[in-house]
């Protein structure tokens, strides 16, 4: 299997179980920030986002945003995602892949990418970031939000490839095993892959994860 095709596959295995990540009590007051930051920034906006998973942070960009497109590659966070915001206005999900966005360009004000640039393969990463940046307008904000690795509470890295990508052995509920491509960039190097296409460049380096803004 592709690095690609295991990922995709490693997280429609894990729809179900997805949201557990974010019961974790240590991690709380991180999270509490990281919605109020996300509601603060996408007030009135019309919002792109970028591997919505089961909809945690469709949800909260949702409260005070214009509107928002929520895309994943996989049905089955689609699925949850879906039930989740039934009753929220404005919001529509649809299946997209990241590195393909089938949106036309200088649509959105708004921008939000949860838990994907770490799963994004450093070779990627920029031409993701071009195509990302394609669909908003000028002035748009962007919002990345990620994990910091901490030691004894983040999976431990089990190797780093050729290309300094690293990854993480983890398990499911149904006992499979899989490895995961996960990076945790450093402050330097998150300013330094948006130096040359974005201002108002902001990071916030929080406990347990690290947030990213910019206008692109
Ligand atoms: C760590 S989860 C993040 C989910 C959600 N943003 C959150 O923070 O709760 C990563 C997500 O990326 C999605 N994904 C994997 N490959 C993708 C691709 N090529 N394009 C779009 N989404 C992808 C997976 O289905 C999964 O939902």
């Amino acid at each position: 299997m592709t690095m690609d095709a295991s990922i995709v596959s490693y997280y429609a295995k894990r729809a179900a179980e997805y949201e557990r990540i974010y019961d974790r009590p240590e991690r709380r007051e991180d999270l509490r920030r990281l919605r109020e930051f996300v509601e603060r920034t996408f007030a009135g906006a019309h919002v792109f986002e970028v591997a919505c998973g089961t909809g945690y942070w469709t949800e909260v960009a949702a409260r005070s945003s214009a509107a928002i497109v929520a895309t994943d590659i996989n049905e089955e966070v689609l699925a949850i995602a879906r039930l989740k915001l039934i009753n929220t206005r404005r919001t529509m999900i649809v299946r997209a892949d990241a590195y393909a966005l089938p949106f036309r360009p200088q649509r959105f004000t708004g921008g939000l990418c949860a838990f994907w640039w770490s799963h994004v393969p450093k070779s990627r990463l920029n031409r993701f970031l071009r195509g990302f940046h394609r669909i908003f307008s000028p002035g748009a904000r962007v919002v990345f939000i990620d994990n910091a690795y901490v030691e004894g509470s983040s999976a431990p890295i089990s190797r780093t490839d050729e290309h300094g990508d690293t990854y993480q052995m983890r398990g499911l509920d149904d006992g499979s095993r899989h490895e995961v491509l996960k990076n945790f960039p450093t402050e330097s190097e998150l300013r330094a892959a948006v130096h040359d296409m974005a201002t108002e460049v902001r990071v916030e380096l929080l406990q347990y994860y690290w947030a990213l803004s910019y206008v692109p």
